[in-house]
């Protein structure tokens, strides 16, 4: 199978990273042939760029907090060129709307700072440390119309300990996110799955 992928990144690139690395020492069976930025100044390019990996800046439109189709459409086009068949949202700042799910369907892969579905959206170590749950984590999720919302496919569990601030439990968190992503991914791209309802079962090929 086309083990392709291409990785959407908002900023910071610490999950890219982590993937490319995996790659490069053999734990991840990914070809990551394109990063593609909505932010010309994401250290995700550069990081790709260092790794000798073509790394593209597509512009994001007017819209805030997600792309209007005529730009969705670019980022399916340049995706298709580039023969990509699983999409790897890391970091990826924008809602993803109907040209890119119908482009990708069961294709898109997002990682989330909490264990869904608790805490989906934005500021979640915060609002975990609120809440004053006891454990959280973070998640590995198919990407579909809702927020933080599809399929489950990868969780890791994090203690809150009593002298966390949201800046030292995302540390904790972000170095679980790059262990399971790397394990999503090979799944994903193993086949060696089937989605039942909202469950993501693992099946021998
Ligand atoms: C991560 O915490 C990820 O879970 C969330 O955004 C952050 C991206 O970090 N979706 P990085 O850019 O991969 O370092």
């Amino acid at each position: 199978m086309n083990k392709n992928i291409a990785v959407l990144a908002s900023g910071r690139g610490s999950n890219l990273e982590a993937i490319i690395k995996n790659i490069e020492i053999g734990k991840c069976i990914a070809n990551l042939v394109l990063v593609v930025s909505d932010n010309p100044d994401a250290r995700a390019l550069k990081i790709a760029r260092d790794h000798n990996i073509k790394a593209l800046y597509l512009d994001p439109g007017p819209k805030k907090t997600w792309l209007l189709p005529e730009y969705e459409e670019n980022y399916v086009r340049v995706l298709k060129e580039h023969n990509v068949n699983l999409v790897c949202l890391a970091g990826f700042m924008r809602i993803i709307k109907q040209p890119l799910l119908n482009a990708f369907p069961n294709r898109i892969l997002n990682i989330h700072p909490s264990l869904l579905p608790a805490f989906p959206g934005l500021d979640v170590q915060r609002k975990a440390l609120a809440y004053g749950v006891k454990y959280s984590g973070c998640t590995v999720h198919f990407v579909d119309d809702t927020v933080d919302g599809g399929p489950i496919i990868a969780q890791a569990v994090v203690p809150i300990l009593d002298n966390d601030t949201p800046e030292t439990l995302a540390e904790r968190i972000l170095k679980e996110e790059h262990r399971i992503y790397t394990e999503a991914i090979n799944l994903i791209l193993s086949g060696q799955y089937q989605i039942v309802g909202r469950r993501v079962i693992r099946v021998e090929s």
